[in-house]
């Protein structure tokens, strides 16, 4: 299969951010500013955190690190929530999942103000999504439609099946692939652990988007020849013989599909770069939308 650069369309994004951001600032406007919050010390949070805390630098986006430890209380993370909420200078806000257990991410996400959810999690956002309003649409659904965007794939008519359901991945992505919109207009089967005979309906895939969470999950026999198939999962697998360590796979076996006919976005370099593209971009959207101040066109 062909590949799916995300590094090279994220490398795009990100450009273009750039641009945006430093025009606004020729124009005299402040800096957007994005406020990420983390909670303890998970290892994978504490990389992804610092991600994204180089790419706003990069970008001329301001940012801010709220550090708090692994014993904060639900009530003591709410009230932080609600101090940026009302601050003005605060453009967007993303809270790092997972949290420690003895706080629940339903109440965080409902905490954070939907102007400012640069995530994309908050019911209203999702709420407008499905109405297909506008609305900031959760990073890596939008990372999905900017890589199929850029590669100009032709989604209209055809046939999406997207294995995994949840509020971050499978179930917007499902939305957006089936709406009236430029990357859209699919007929969308949503797949999920209770689907019976997954091949039956990944083979009829054009595209498939496979975000189930299962290593390996996808594999020859699932595909169609000719396919464009995207990757969303990602794991750490053990793998002593490596430096580090460990090796990062997907949900798909691509190793099964190299001799196949079609594209595919691998992982790692596929959409992975592109969450964090879209996290700037939804932090520039909550900018403009709140602040009133329009995008330039650059
Ligand atoms: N943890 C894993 N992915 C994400 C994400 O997109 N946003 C946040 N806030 N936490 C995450």
């Amino acid at each position: 299969m062909e590949r799916l650069d995300g590094k090279k369309v994220a490398d795009a994004l990100h450009a273009q951010t750039a641009r945006v951001v430093a025009a606004l600032k020729q124009q005299q406007h402040e800096a957007p500013l994005l406020v990420a919050v983390l909670v303890g010390n998970h290892a994978a949070s504490e990389t992804y955190v610092a991600s994204k805390i180089k790419a706003c630098e990069r970008a001329g986006i301001a940012s801010r690190l709220v550090r708090l430890p692994e014993t904060t209380t639900q009530a003591e993370l709410l009230a932080i929530l609600a101090d940026l909420n009302a601050d003005a200078d605060v453009d967007g806000i993303l809270v790092q999942l997972p949290l420690p257990s003895h706080i629940s991410e339903t109440a965080v996400i409902e905490a954070t103000h939907p102007a400012k959810d640069v995530d994309g999690f908050h019911p209203e956002n999702m709420g407008r999504l499905a109405k297909n309003l506008p609305a900031l649409a959760p990073a890596t659904p939008a990372g999905i439609v900017a890589m199929l965007a850029h590669y100009g794939i032709e989604t209209k008519g055809k046939t999406c099946v997207v294995v995994g359901r949840s509020n971050v991945v499978g179930t917007p992505i499902s939305l957006l692939m089936s709406q009236n919109r430029p990357q859209g207009n699919c007929t969308v089967i949503t797949c999920h652990s209770h689907t019976v005979d997954l091949p039956r309906y990944t083979q009829m895939a054009d595209i498939l988007i496979v975000a189930a969470g299962k290593p390996g999950l996808i594999g020859k026999e699932h595909v169609r020849p000719g396919a464009v198939v995207i990757d969303v999962g990602i794991h750490r697998i053990d793998a002593p013989d490596l430096p580090r360590g460990y090796r990062i796979v997907g949900d798909v076996a691509a190793e099964q599909l190299t001799d196949m006919s079609g594209w595919l976005s691998p992982v790692p370099g596929g959409v992975g770069p592109l969450t964090i593209a879209s996290l700037l971009q939804n932090t520039l959207q909550a900018y403009s939308r709140r602040r009133g101040i329009a995008l330039p066109n650059v």
